[in-house]
């Protein structure tokens, strides 16, 4: 965090190798909350690659210096400032060892040595080991570490860092000692310790050579007992690992430990992953089944990144999504295979599903405002904000068009010859589209683009048949609209753009596809290269006129623009042979109808619904050969920011009042029909966290928000007040209570509150449920008369809240001005009031947590012109109070 008037702004082209590298490093930690003693030698030497430096600076932020030695003599030239330590006069190879020393107690920033429950932590990506020593702190500085940790023994019994124990032992004054040594050269933002009172579930496991391996699950004694699935999901990856893509354990040991303060999700540290408790603990009482599922995902996500990130890693952090693009892949991938093989093709959509709405609703928005950024961006502020759904998530589109293109064997080559190339290496993205192009004998230049262009392209379709020649020609347009202009200064020319499409015939099924020029028809899905601003690709032997299903498994991250008439969306919805295509006719349907009807609730005109769209969702609801998971996708209404963003003026209010109109009226047209899936759908016995359970508690669950719309709730009441009773599980107690607060919305129930208390008193001591608790509150729908910002105002002075937890703080703070769009957007500006005041409060203690809410309102200028005006003030009074490099940046892009 620097006080500067105008941070300095970092391009990707100025990009120039280290003037010197350090071939090893030796730390020793003297572990006191106030102020810990870190001893730091390293062996140095000019990079032969690089031009010859007059000095050598080393990063350092927030240290305190204490001695500098050259090859052991105290060295005179050494002045520390505000970003680092500058060496004049250094030889060309020496050993320079500096001692200084940092404020873990103070530290409120989670970047850096901190305190949390007692117990000392790191995160040092993506430049915090910095705020540990002084160093080289960029990732193509790779060395060997070797770690001795000394603390008080009877607080801090366990002392962990990266690779293998080598030794431990007591010392003088009840304090003990531990040495760590990592075999494998890394990064610095992969260096990791961890002290405290902690304790571990253990399993030794054989990898797939025979080797033993030992793997831990460190959490503070009190969560014990929900460790169980944390373990069973590092287990899962790392065999999925070794099967799909020949990757081994490389480590003896691998640990995950988990903390409760941590700014993200979860860190993949060498061998000592840090993750955010919320992504490890789990029992049947306390997460629900999207929180196993999640746990699933993030364990596999870390896991994956010991090959794609730190056996390869990022040459420089323009190229975060070669590491995080890739490693976001193959979690989803890896969810796909755990829920449905590699042939579920329902089981796998459903996935893909999840995956294509919060790429839709989160990713095309950010790419549509200030923050627009390509997956390899150009330049930045404050690296921290570039932890994006561009890079994570767009990246992750870019990995899988590899996939779509060459197979996933020509992808496996692919990763073979990568790793093959550039194990042990900081590498770029062009490395990896060059290896992904090499294996499978393509030239991939124009695919560069994906990596340079921002903003969200637009396809769009026009077909044509010819009934005497049996041609069918589907000719695309690719462009980017009216993108932002920061997306737009970097759009350069079309994209190779898979188009996988099938063609659908009057009976409902497939038809057989020969393109022009071919001999022989061959399959019923094609993935069309579509290379050119404008394409044209014809079909023959096309018996009569089919109906297109256009960007099958959403075969590119592009929005596709095709006039369907709404006969045909419900007949795609009713018979498409891609599921995800299927669900997609219900989305782009109900869509239609809901913007349609939001204009109309912007002008205060009567609502109306036509009846075909609830005939053709209560033929999804009711077509039992469709998966339950399945089935509730199918029936859930785009959400309000997606619908909101698609408007020419965002109006949060019109599209609350449209939304909740439609699925009253489906709560109300189709009451027998959920009363009935209500009862199919209950899941009596034992709790399990799989896929197929949970798609039976997700349809039910479902089917009781329904019914909590109805005017008069009752039953929903009287349902949802059983379940919360007799839940033996999280997910259903937590929808039982969110029912009841819905149904309270149209009706006062004494039940709404009673559960609401007793759900605080059962979960007291588990702050993941008190987490939802809060989060429940912030995003429930208000009236006039109950404003959601007097709750949320209310709940900041419970005694439960704390501000400096930031899982807390996004339980609370977020939830009400990222997830109830309705109520913060209020049009007397008092939500966007309380959010000024919580980013200036953030500022001060966490800069990375108050720069993502900042970016609450970052599309401001989308919105009404009532709203839009109170927003720009807004932002105007954080852009003149804030502090860090983080806000700033986030809030003087809004601006602009
Ligand atoms: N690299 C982490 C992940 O994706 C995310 C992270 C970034 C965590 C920065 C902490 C700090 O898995
Ligand atoms: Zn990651």
């Amino acid at each position: 965090m620097t006080d500067t008037a105008t941070p300095a702004v970092i391009h990707r082209a100025d990009y120039a190798p280290p003037a010197f590298l350090i071939d090893s490093v030796t730390l020793e930690f003297d572990l006191v909350p106030a102020r810990t003693i870190v001893k730091n030698s390293m062996r140095m030497r000019r990079n032969p690659d690089a031009a010859r430096a007059a000095r050598l600076e080393l990063m350092g932020e927030q240290l305190e210096l204490v001695s500098v030695a050259v090859n052991g003599v105290p060295h005179a030239a050494a002045r520390a400032h505000e970003h680092g330590l500058t060496l004049d006069d250094v030889p060309d190879t020496f050993e320079l060892t500096i001692v200084s020393a940092c404020a873990p107690a103070e530290n409120t920033t989670l970047s850096g040595l901190y305190v949390s429950s007692d117990n000392f932590f790191t995160q040092c990506e993506a430049e915090g080991f910095r705020r540990i020593t002084y160093f080289l702190d960029r990732p193509d500085v790779m060395t060997t570490y070797t770690v001795t940790l000394r603390a008080d023994k009877a607080a801090y019994p366990v002392l962990l860092s990266n690779g293998n124990l080598i030794e431990e032992g007591d010392l003088a004054d009840g304090r003990h000692f531990a040495k760590w040594e990592d075999p494998f050269k890394k990064p610095s933002y992969l260096f990791a310790l961890v002290a405290g009172r902690l304790v571990a579930l253990e399993e030794r496991i054989k990898s797939v050579s025979g080797k033993e391996k030992l793997l831990q699950v460190w959490v503070e004694p009190h969560d014990l007992d929900k460790t169980r699935h944390a373990m069973e999901s590092l287990i899962h990856s790392i065999r999925w690992d070794e099967e799909r893509f020949g990757l081994e354990l490389d480590l003896d040991r691998f640990m995950i430990v988990a903390v409760s303060d941590f700014n993200m999700g979860a860190m993949e540290n060498k061998g000592l992953n840090i993750f955010n408790t919320k992504y490890v603990l789990a029992n049947p009482e306390t997460a629900t089944d999207t929180d196993f599922a999640n746990i699933e995902a993030v364990v596999g996500h870390e896991y994956f990144h010991n090959w794609t990130g730190n056996r390869v890693t990022c040459r420089d952090w323009f190229q975060l999504s070669l590491k995080e693009g890739l490693t976001v892949f193959r979690d989803q991938e890896f969810s796909a295979d755990m829920a449905g093989g590699a042939t579920d093709e329902t089981a796998r959509a459903v996935k893909r599903i999840e995956d294509v709405r919060v790429l839709r609703q989160m990713q095309f928005a950010e790419d549509s405002g200030p923050m627009a950024h390509p997956v390899r961006p150009e330049s930045y502020v404050e690296i921290n904000n570039f932890y994006t759904m561009t890079v994570y998530e767009k990246g992750a589109e870019v990995v899988r068009m590899y996939q779509t293109l060459f197979g996933r064997d020509g992808f496996r080559r692919g990763m073979d010859l990568y790793f093959k190339r550039h194990d042990g290496q900081a590498v770029a993205c062009d490395d990896f589209r060059l290896a992904l192009a090499d294996a499978n004998g393509r030239d991939l230049a124009q695919f560069e683009r994906w990596y340079s262009q921002a903003g969200t392209p637009r396809v769009t379709v026009e077909t044509a048949y010819d009934a005497d020649a049996q041609r069918y020609t589907v000719t695309l347009k690719q462009g980017y609209g009216d993108a932002a202009p920061a997306a737009r200064a970097t759009q350069k020319g079309p994209l190779l753009i898979p188009f996988a499409i099938g063609l659908i015939g009057r009976d409902g099924a497939d038809l057989p596809l020969r393109l022009e020029g071919e001999s022989a028809a061959s399959g019923t899905t094609r993935v069309l290269d579509f290379t050119e601003t404008e394409q044209t690709f014809t079909f023959v032997d096309v018996r009569e006129a089919p109906l297109p299903s256009l960007l099958r498994n959403f075969s590119a991250p592009v929005v596709v623009e095709y006039d369907y008439t709404a006969d045909e969306l419900a007949f795609l919805l009713a018979h498409d042979s891609d599921p995800f295509n299927r669900w997609e006719a219900g989305q782009r349907l109900a869509t239609r109808e809901l913007l349609a009807l939001a204009a109309r609730a912007a002008e205060n005109a009567p609502l109306q619904l036509d009846d075909s769209v609830v005939t053709a969702f209560a033929r999804v609801l009711t077509d039992e050969t469709l998966s339950p998971a399945f089935r509730e996708l199918a029936l859930m209404l785009p959400s309000e920011a997606y619908l909101a963003e698609q408007m020419a003026e965002s109006n949060p209010a019109a599209v609350h009042r449209a939304r909740q109109f439609v699925r009253k009226r489906l709560a109300a047209a189709l009451r027998e029909a959920w009363l009935a899936i209500y009862d199919r759908h209950r899941t009596p016995g034992a709790y399990a966290p799989t896929p197929e359970a949970a798609g039976h508690r997700g349809l039910k669950n479902l089917a009781l928000a329904y019914l909590a719309e109805l005017d008069d709730p009752a039953d929903a009441v009287k349902l949802a007040t059983a379940q919360y009773a007799e839940a033996n599980n999280m997910t259903d107690r937590a929808a039982a209570l969110s029912a009841l607060l819905a149904a309270s919305t149209s009706k006062e129930t004494p039940a709404a509150e009673s559960a609401l208390a007793d759900f605080y008193r059962r979960f007291e001591k588990e702050p993941l449920v008190i987490d939802k608790w809060f989060a429940l509150q912030a995003t429930q729908r208000g009236s006039a008369a109950r404003p959601i910002i007097d709750v949320v105002r209310k709940l900041m002075t419970h005694p439960a809240f704390n501000i400096k937890n930031p899982n807390r703080a996004r339980s609370l703070i977020f939830s009400f001005c990222s997830a109830n769009p309705a109520q913060f957007h209020a049009e007397d500006g008092s939500g966007y009031a309380f959010w000024a005041e919580q980013v200036i409060a953030l500022d001060a203690l966490n800069p990375q947590v108050a720069a993502r809410l900042a970016r609450a309102l970052e599309l401001w200028r989308r919105y009404t012109p009532v709203l839009r005006e109170k927003m720009r003030a807004a932002l105007e009074q954080v852009a003149s109070q804030v502090k860090s490099r983080d806000v700033r940046e986030i809030v003087e892009k809004a601006l602009v």
